[in-house]
């Protein structure tokens, strides 16, 4: 059976980069299911569609095609979109697209099928509870409101995107809340989570945490 090391945590955590270190330090496929939900919010924007077309974003959301490639690339229907769907725009419809609850059925079933026949990492908001509730690994990474928004506005400069701390920061608490209260897929703590605070911790130290154990459980 595969191995798959799951990791849930609000935006701006750390799970992208951390989950982007084991995945080539404990060569695992890595899979970023919030890259699934941004891949249906850019095609609901492509598609003229708003977020009052429920039923159109659902359909969508079933019909599209959504690959990863191994050198960490996202084609939405065989075009490349990995830069496109970190857009400002994206950001700002994802969560309430991914409180869809159709639509996480869709994401759901895709994103177990991805996992299919590998061993993998991957990350999200409801994959310790929901996807893969019997993971072999399940990680939940936080760190407070004000640090993860300082690691994002880090992350656009490096990326040119335009966007002040305080909007990340708004954009982000926004998030949590939605996040947070959704009627399916919820991001929530549990008992047989590992929880990691890496507020003040490096990259590096929490990653070696996390692989320590990965390594230490086998
Ligand atoms: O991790 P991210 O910021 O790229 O995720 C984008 C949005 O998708 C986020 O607001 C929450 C949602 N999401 C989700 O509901 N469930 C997941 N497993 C992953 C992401």
């Amino acid at each position: 059976m595969s191995k798959i090391v799951a990791i849930d945590g609000p935006a701006g955590s750390g799970k992208g980069t951390i989950a982007s270190i084991i995945s080539k330090k404990c060569n695992l496929v890595n899979i970023d299911t919030g890259a699934t939900y941004r891949c249906v919010a850019l095609a609901t924007i492509k598609n003229n569609l708003t977020l009052k077309d429920v039923d159109k974003i659902i359909e969508l959301s079933s019909k599209i095609k959504i690959e990863f490639t191994n050198d960490n690339k996202v084609y939405l229907d065989d075009n490349d979109v990995t830069e496109e769907i970190r857009s400002k725009e994206v950001t700002k419809i994802v969560s309430p697209i991914s409180s869809i609850v159709e639509v996480r059925k869709n994401m759901v079933k895709l994103q177990r099928k991805m996992a299919e026949n590998n061993n993998v990492v991957m990350e999200g908001r409801d994959i310790t509870t929901v996807v893969f509730p019997n993971a072999n690994y399940k990680f939940y990474l936080d760190a407070d409101i004000d640090t993860r928004a300082d690691r994002r506005f880090k992350q656009y400069i490096e990326k040119g995107i335009n966007m002040s701390l305080e909007e990340i920061k708004q954009n982000i608490e926004a998030r949590d809340y939605n996040d947070m209260h959704k009627e399916m897929g919820s991001l929530t703590r549990c008992n047989d989570q590992i929880y990691i605070d890496s507020t003040n911790m490096t990259i590096d130290e929490v990653a070696n945490t996390m692989i320590n154990i990965i390594n230490g459980g086998n």
